[in-house]
């Protein structure tokens, strides 16, 4: 399926998403992973999406939804789940139900089809450290994504860092192993590289670090 020059690799960073780990998925990621490896605060995260999420939105690379289910959405909410797995997208749609909700299969490192500049927003949260790459390489993600949002729209995530934030003991090992069975390409991220790819893209956006997750939120131009 997928066709870029990693293809191997981006088929790993999405492979571990079956029904079984989604199952499990909010428990392990958001109760343990976010709080004790990254130690980011999954409420700033809600914060976020509560920030950005307009009435048309986009979600790229879905999980189990979890964001869009828990963040203030819009009484018409329209939501498009965009993933390169079956799985999570089966899985976020069922739980996203009593929205309108469309799902579209695809690699994020690769151009959306999904009509231009169509979204008031998008979000592509904790997607970038899965995708392999450097923060440049995988960047090209920011670019499909803003595409389908309309300028003075939304463009937002977060990403797990490897470089340029603290990051403890736990999510060290942790990392060794994830990047060593590619189910995490993060072992050369950087939050530097992280702020000059976005500055080339988008003049207004803000970074906030909370642990070694960086929480980006930008304005299409
Ligand atoms: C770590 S989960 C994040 C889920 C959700 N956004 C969240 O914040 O909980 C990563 C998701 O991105 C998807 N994914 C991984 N690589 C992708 C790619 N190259 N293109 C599109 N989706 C991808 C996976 O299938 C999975 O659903």
């Amino acid at each position: 399926m997928p066709t870029s020059p990693h293809s191997d690799q981006v088929h790993a960073g999405q492979a571990l998403y079956r029904p079984w780990t989604l199952a499990m998925y909010d428990m392990v990621a958001f109760r343990f992973n976010c709080r004790f490896l990254f130690r980011v605060p999954v409420s700033e995260v809600v914060a976020m999406f509560d920030r950005n999420v307009s009435p048309n939105h986009l979600d790229v690379g879905v999980g189990t939804g979890y964001f869009l289910d828990n963040c203030r959405t819009a009484p018409q909410q329209a939501i498009t789940l965009a993933d390169l797995n079956e799985h999570s997208l089966r899985h976020a749609a069922r739980r996203l139900a009593r929205f309108e909700v469309d799902t579209v299969r695809a690699n994020a490192l690769e151009p959306l089809p999904l009509p231009k500049a169509a979204f008031g927003s998008a979000s592509m949260n904790f997607l970038l450290h899965c995708m392999p790459g450097t923060i440049r390489q995988k960047a090209e993600a920011l670019d499909h994504v803003a595409a389908c949002v309309r300028p003075g729209g939304r463009v937002f995530g977060a990403t797990v860092l490897s470089r340029g934030v603290p990051v403890g003991a736990a999510a060290r090992v942790a990392f060794s192993a994830w990047n060593w069975r590619g189910v995490m390409h993060n072992s050369e991220d950087d939050l530097a590289d992280l702020r000059t790819e976005l500055a080339a893209r988008f003049p207004i956006h803000k970074v906030s670090v909370h642990g070694c997750a960086a929480l980006f939120e930008a304005e299409v131009p």
